[in-house]
Parts: structure tokens; sequence; C-alpha cells
């Protein structure tokens, strides 16, 4: 019988990882070190640094540009936090914070459960700017008056300055851009509040009182509020009275000293992928405890030209890490016999994987940490009460064969910071642009590149294809605007002529997309001479390939990865 008619059929029930680090073997081993015994990630109680650094503290009402306000605090070089609107004076206070700003929010103000910001915001006396649904809940709160408005205004208006004079507003043009998006209407301000702008549709567009607190009812955060950057550097600068003091060269330091101090004399592994998260994060511990930390790199066969040798020689060669380096190629190859359906590739491949890791940390002996490259999106994912209550696009991709026990604890320096920021640390500790850069690359490699069973053979003709992708998109200059390019081998063989020959060869598609995060992609115009080039050297060069195509559909409805 075809083993392929043998596979499990896809259900609905099937999840895909979204990667938000590219380092899915890190990943997904975290996934399941959060499932096993031992000590588990616990996300910082105390400021990660010295109580110098200031923060700002953005309470999260579940808008979808929540994240982007803290992203752009931070880029005004102040630490910038998002916390659920629920979290307890207690984890809030050793961040040191300066200042408020209440995001928006799906909710209404007036329904009977509508989040409310906690008494400790205005109890501190510190600033607070409140936007959109954070702009009604302070009207609300303060004894203002907020309705339903009649209609929702949605999209660009012009906003025009009415206090030329506020603080806010310091090198802004008196008209400006901004982008709405709201329904709900501030009928009346709180008492002792005054209009500082309006909209033709909002006559309170934006509304502030004399003890720092401030009302927009647009979004300063979005691309479309082009001034959207001076307002909030005017709240934290100018209303806040931060100074610029979140840098990566002190989030370095400060860390060097933290690891050192949470390790000890202990004993760190680390799985090291080649990809951002995983060889940033190996980067700053070993710069922190150098011989305590041992990488485990495990080849599965399914990786890119070139990509073990180029780990091996960053890592072991010029950094002089401690690696184990482990060709696992034939065993994954192995497993992967026969197999077609797609969740049964990734099962299989992160079964293995953990197989190997955990055959080659037993023979380190006692280790006591695991690092890995958790970065900031994925903690406030999983710890938002927000937005673990709002549509989820996300899932993750479910890994068999859990190790029965492994008691590690956690060492997540990245956990932190944003992506932009993670690149900056590495280029910092001297890792070169081309990995800082290097665009995602899924944990089960190619193998979900390659539709249908896995060889060893078609493995030879993905690579040599995909080399060809990637070098002409990178001497187009295209490489770091694009989330992703790559081929795919497909399991389609059709007719070609070559001279006078016949051929009878396979189908290579072409694929890149653009993309903020991977949850949406578009497909990316790329000139048709580039295309034919790339073209034209496939076929030239890679053997038993006589045709390719481009993949001309935007996610939804397609994904990304092919499998
Ligand atoms: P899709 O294909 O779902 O991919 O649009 C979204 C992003 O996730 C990556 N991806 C994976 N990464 N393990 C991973 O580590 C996986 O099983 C996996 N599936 C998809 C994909 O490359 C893209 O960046």
């Amino acid at each position: 019988m075809d083993k392929a008619k043998s596979q499990p059929k896809q259900t609905s029930n099937d999840s895909r990882r979204v990667a938000t680090s590219s380092d899915i073997e890190v990943s997904t081993y975290l996934e399941i070190a959060k499932q096993i015994g031992g000590e588990q990630p616990i996300a910082p109680k105390k400021a990660i640094s010295p109580p110098e650094r200031e923060a700002i503290i953005v309470i999260d009402f579940g808008s979808q540009y929540s994240m982007l306000i803290a992203r752009r605090i931070r880029e005004c070089q102040i630490y910038c936090e998002l916390v659920p609107y629920d979290t307890p004076w207690e984890k809030i206070a050793p961040l040191n914070p300066r200042g408020f700003i209440l995001s928006g929010g799906p909710a209404s103000v007036y329904q009977p459960d509508a989040p409310m910001a906690p008494a400790y915001i205005y109890d501190s006396h510190l600033p607070i700017l409140g936007i959109c649904y954070g702009m009604q809940v302070i009207t609300k709160q303060l004894g203002g008056q907020v309705t339903p408005g009649t209609k929702h205004e949605y999209g660009h208006a012009i906003l025009h300055l009415s206090d030329i004079d506020s603080p806010l507003f310091v090198d802004l043009p008196t008209s400006s851009p901004v982008w709405m998006s709201h329904a709900d209407k501030i009928e009346q301000m709180p008492p002792d509040f005054i209009a500082l702008a309006y909209t033709e549709n909002s006559p309170l567009a934006v509304m502030g009182n004399d003890k720092r607190i401030f009302g927009l009812q647009f979004h300063p955060e979005v691309a479309h509020t082009p001034e959207g950057k001076t307002i909030l550097r005017n709240f934290v600068y100018r209303v806040c009275g931060c100074k610029e003091n979140w840098t990566m060269s002190n989030f370095i330091n400060d860390n060097l000293s933290r690891i050192k101090k949470q390790v000890g004399k202990g004993k760190v592994i680390s799985a090291l992928s080649g990809g951002v998260d995983s060889s940033v994060t190996a980067t700053l511990i070993h710069r922190a405890i150098s011989d305590q930390l041992t990488c485990i790199f495990v080849n599965n066969g399914l990786l890119r030209r070139e990509e073990v040798e180029r780990t091996f020689n960053t890592f072991r060669l010029n950094l002089g890490m401690n690696i184990i380096y482990v060709d696992a190629s034939a065993r994954f190859l192995k497993r992967l016999k026969g197999v077609v359906d797609p969740e049964t590739k990734r099962k299989v491949i992160g079964e293995e994987f953990i197989k190997v890791f955990e055959e080659e940390a037993k023979k380190i002996g006692k280790v006591d940490f695991l690092a890995q490259g958790t970065l900031y999106p994925d903690v406030i994912e999983s710890t938002s009460s927000v937005t673990s209550a709002s549509a989820k696009i996300k899932t993750h991709h479910n890994v068999g064969g859990l190790p029965a026990k492994m008691t590690l604890n956690l060492l997540e320096p990245l956990r932190n910071l944003f992506k932009d920021e993670v690149r900056q640390v590495g280029l910092e500790l001297g890792l070169p642009e081309e990995m800082v850069w290097r665009q995602p690359f899924p944990g089960p490699g190619l193998a979900i590149r390659i539709i249908g069973k896995v060889t060893k053979e078609k493995l030879e003709i993905l690579r040599a294809a995909d080399w060809i992708v990637m070098n002409e998109i990178k001497k187009a200059k295209l490489y770091r605007q694009l989330w992703q390019s790559f081929a795919i081998l497909t399991d389609v063989k059709s007719v070609g002529v070559m001279g006078d020959y016949r051929t009878y060869g396979y189908l290579i598609a072409i694929r890149a997309v653009t993309s903020e995060d991977a949850m949406t992609a578009d497909w990316a115009r790329l000139p048709y001479d580039l295309l034919a080039r790339i073209s034209n050297r496939i076929v030239n060069e890679v053997p038993d390939v006589n045709r390719v195509v481009y993949d001309i559909t935007s996610k939804p409805p397609s994904t990304i990865e092919w499998e």
C-alpha cells in the first residue's frame, strides 16, 4: 500500500505555529518545557535593571495597537512595558513608573463589565495619557460623560490645535492628519479638563487638565498619524520628564551582571538554530558566563545550504563558544520516510529534535538552566488577560513525545525585548549582519517546503534552488525588505524541452512575501527581471527542474509556507 495513503488526514483542529521568533526548535522546546516538571519561567517581579531606569507603563485594554504604543515609546529610548489593565500596583512599582498610557480597546465604557483603570493610576499623581478607549475611561472615572456615537468615526481626520501652548503640542503644526477609530463619543469632559484640539467630527479630539492628565481621541502610535510620534515624545519628555536611557548598550551591561548573578556557578544549556533570537541569547549569555554555557546545535538535515557551516563558524570559531554539534540528519530522514501529511512532518521533526536534544543534554551531566530566546511579544501574549479574551489568530503547533522529567530553570534574557531591539543587541555584541537580519526559517525546515515525501535527492534539489533565490534576492538588495523569500519543491512534474530533448522535470515555486508579523502577508511584487533571472538560473543550474512559477497569493487565504 502506498504509505502516503496511510497518513492521517489533516483535520480542522490541526494547528500551525506562527513564529514570532525565528527559532522554532528553541521555541518548540520552550513550549514543551513549560508543560513539564521543574521550575517554570517566572515573569520578572522586580525591575530588570537598576531602579534609576524610568519606565512608562501602558495599561492594556486590548487594542490591536497596544504593543505598537510600547514600541513607539521605546523608540524614544525610554523603557516601556505593556501590562494588563488589572495588574496590581505591587508589580508596577518596582518598574519605577514615570507615567501611564491607557491604550485603546474594543469595549464600551458604559457596558456593565467594561474594564476600567486601577485606582493607583490616579492616586500616583503621575502623568496619564489616555488613547481612544483610554480617553473614555479617564472621562468616565473622573466624572465626565461618554455616550454611544451615532456614527463610527474611522479613518483619516484633520486635527486642529486650539491650545498651541500645551506641552503635548510642541513642534506640532497647527493642523495635521490623524487616524481615528472610535464609535463612542465624549459628551462632557470631567471637571477641570479643557479641550485642546478638535477635528470635524470630534470637538473633543484632545483634552487635558493641569494635573498632567490627557486624552487623545485618535491613535498617535500608528503610521497613519504622522505627527503621532512627536506627541508621544512630548508626553514622555515634556510631561513625564523622562530622560533617554533605554539603549541597547545599557541593556547589555545591565544584563551581563544580572545573568552572572542569576546563574552563579550553575551550568546553562541552549539550543542553537542559527536564527536571530537563539543566536543573540547564546551570545549574550556567553559574554556573561563564558564556558558555563554549552550550546547544542542539532543538524536535522533540513537546513539550507551552508547553514551548518555558517552557524558553526560564527559561534565556535569566531566567538569561541562551547558547542556540541550533532549531525542527526540520517535520523530525521529515516523518521520522515514516506511521511506526506504536513502536520505529521512537524510532529515527527519536533519529537526527534527533543530526543536528540535530551540525549546530548544528558551527556553534559548536571545542568541548571535552559536558555531560551523568548521575546517580549511572546511574553505579552501569554500573560495578557485582555488578549487572551480577544480573538486569537495565533495557534501553536503541537508536538508529541514530551520528555518525562526535566528540572531546569529557564533563562530568558531577551524576554523584555522587541525583535528590532534584539537585532540591535546582536549587532552590538558583534554578530554578523547576515545573521542578525536573517529572515525567519521554520523549525521543520525544508521538510515543509518539499510537498509530499522528503528524500535526500529532493532536499538537494530544493537547497540548490533556494540558494539561487536567496542570492538573487540579496543581490537585488531586497532581502531585508521581504519577510521571507524562498523556493518550494512541488510534487508536480511537467514536460519541457531543452535543446532537442524533451524533459520531464520538477516544478519549483518561488514565494516572497512582505509582512509585519506573519499573521497576514502580501505577496511581494518582485521586479519581472529579477523573477526572470531566478527562473533562468534555477532551470539551468538545478538538475531535474524544468519549470518555475511565482506564488501570487497573499495570507489569508494562503499561508506563507506551502505546508
Ligand atoms: P504560515 O505558513 O502559517 O507561517 O503562514 C507563518 C510563519 O510561521 C513560520 N512557520 C513555522 N515556523 N515551525 C516554525 O518554526 C513551523 O512548523 C512553522 N510553520 C510555519 C513560517 O515560516 C512563517 O514565518
